[in-house]
């Protein structure tokens, strides 16, 4: 994709979260790779009304080239580029379901979303939990760097989701399915629940990889 058609797809994508109100006010970033560098959302920048032109753009040193200042998360994306070489887009949101979830107390850190569904283990697979550290703390990336790209997918405590995924499209709709079922985790409450087997798991990476 040339990066004309990248900015527009980028603006494109982040509107429709923004419309669906998977993000309010200036809340979110997304990144995604081009040919010589990637994109990412200014900061301060509301996803429901980016400019394509204005959009930042960084080398893959993580140096800013052109566009408006980038957003502070630049650490978290680029530790998602750094150790999972196939993501091509980094979206993190303060969606309310799945912020909700990083709040909660006793979560695992190795897999803090539950398996519910089949979709949110083909699209999203075992969701890491990053401790609390402020918005655009360099060692909230430097713990995601220590994954080791483990996961596709983490829950900022206190703070939000942050999903990787091969191109923008797939992982806005990884981002989608990982917020649905914090819903639904959230909804289901302290009923008893039936989370997938281990085996109904490991039948699905068999069959969809
Ligand atoms: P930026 O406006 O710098 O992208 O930060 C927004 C945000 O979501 C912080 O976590």
């Amino acid at each position: 994709m040339n990066e004309t058609k990248a900015r527009d797809e980028l603006t494109r994508l982040s509107r429709s979260l923004f419309d669906r109100g998977y993000s309010v006010g200036s809340a979110g970033n997304i990144s995604m790779r081009v040919d010589d560098g990637y994109l990412i959302t200014p900061t301060n920048s509301c996803l429901g009304f980016l400019d394509p032109a204005r959009i930042s753009k960084l080398d893959f040193q993580g140096r800013h080239v052109s566009g408006d200042k980038p957003s502070k998360e630049v650490f978290l994306h680029s530790a998602f580029y750094e150790t999972r070489p196939s993501a091509g887009a980094v979206v993190h949101l303060h969606s309310t379901f799945g912020t909700a979830i990083s709040c909660m107390c006793g979560l695992n850190p190795e897999d803090c979303i539950r398996p519910l569904t089949p979709y949110v283990v083909m699209r999203v697979g075992k969701v890491a939990l990053v401790p609390y550290f402020r918005p655009g703390d360099e060692r909230g990336g430097t713990f995601v760097r220590d994954l080791s790209g483990r996961f596709a997918a983490v829950l900022l405590a206190n703070h939000g989701p942050v999903v990787s995924g091969k191109d923008l499209v797939s992982t806005v709709y990884a981002a989608e399915e990982l917020e649905e079922t914090a819903k639904l985790l959230v909804t289901l409450g302290d009923r008893s629940v039936n989370y997938l087997s281990d085996s109904d798991v490991a039948e699905l990476h068999r069959v969809f990889g």
